[in-house]
């Protein structure tokens, strides 16, 4: 595979993400380099406080870097608008958030519905393929409950559903098992296990030792700089 060109899905070339605190600066991620390629199956570790929800909002395009760059097909996100970096966003990324984000008011299908009614899918098909994915993972018996009739476990996988719905490219996940039990948990591995063989790419931060060793590539986060990083072959650094 090219490695340089088409291989790429993005890169963060000496970024930074730097808040302001009163006098005080905290650099989040520092001088921080990382190329993600097609089918990467990355999954990213370190401490409490890090950095790796940083770097999940910055790929997710949800943040931009205080400095440095971003970039998608060779080209920097900083330099488009924010409507150019939503579609971006809205076809090719989803995001599995470590707090859910569901709608209160709307129904599981609904949830998971909901991005496609952004990108004018219609709505028989759209509720079809939100009931097909959330019976997938173990869903089908709570399509019409609203998130505050659902388990912790559960409305998280309707985040997941929901993050799947448009088939994205690329697939970001922030401690995707954090409040699920152990069987769930497994179901969620089988499923990212799935969507990497179907060719996506998925950066999922964890804590899980068990995503951890499904994934193909680790990447170590300290002090918001990478200590290491893998590929589960040769489990050399790169
Ligand atoms: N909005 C913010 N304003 C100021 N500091 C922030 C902000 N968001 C994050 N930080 C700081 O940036 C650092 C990295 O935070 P981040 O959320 O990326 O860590 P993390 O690795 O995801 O931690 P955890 O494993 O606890 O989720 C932390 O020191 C945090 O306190
Ligand atoms: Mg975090």
């Amino acid at each position: 595979m090219d490695r340089e060109g088409a291989g790429t899905v993005m890169e963060l070339r000496n970024a930074w993400k730097t808040y302001r605190m009163g006098k005080e600066k905290v650099h989040a991620l520092s001088d921080f380099s990382l190329k993600i390629h097609k089918n990467d199956y990355m999954t990213i570790v370190g401490p409490s406080g890090s950095g790796k929800s940083t770097l999940l909002h910055m790929l997710g395009l949800l943040d931009v870097p205080t400095r440095g760059s971003l970039l998608i097909g060779g080209r920097d996100i900083s330099r488009m608008g924010i409507d150019e970096r939503a579609i971006i966003r809205g076809r090719k990324i989803g995001f599995v958030f470590q707090v859910f984000n569901l709608v209160p008011s709307l129904t599981a299908i609904r949830n998971v519905a909901l991005p496609m009614m952004i990108q004018g899918v219609p709505k028989q098909v759209r509720e079809e393929r939100a009931a097909r994915i959330l019976s997938s993972l173990g869903m089908g018996h709570r399509l019409d409950h609203l998130p505050s009739e659902l388990s912790g476990g559960q409305r998280q996988r309707v985040a997941m559903a929901r993050a799947l719905v448009n088939d994205p490219e690329l697939i970001l996940a922030d401690e995707p098992t954090g409040n699920l039990d152990s069987k769930t948990g497994e179901e969620v591995v089988k499923l990212f296990d799935k969507l990497h063989k179907d060719g996506r790419t998925l950066v999922v931060v964890t804590h899980d030792p068990s995503i951890a060793r499904h994934g193909e590539r680790t990447v170590w986060i300290k002090d918001g700089r990478i200590e290491r990083d893998t590929t589960k072959d040769t489990n050399k650094p790169k």
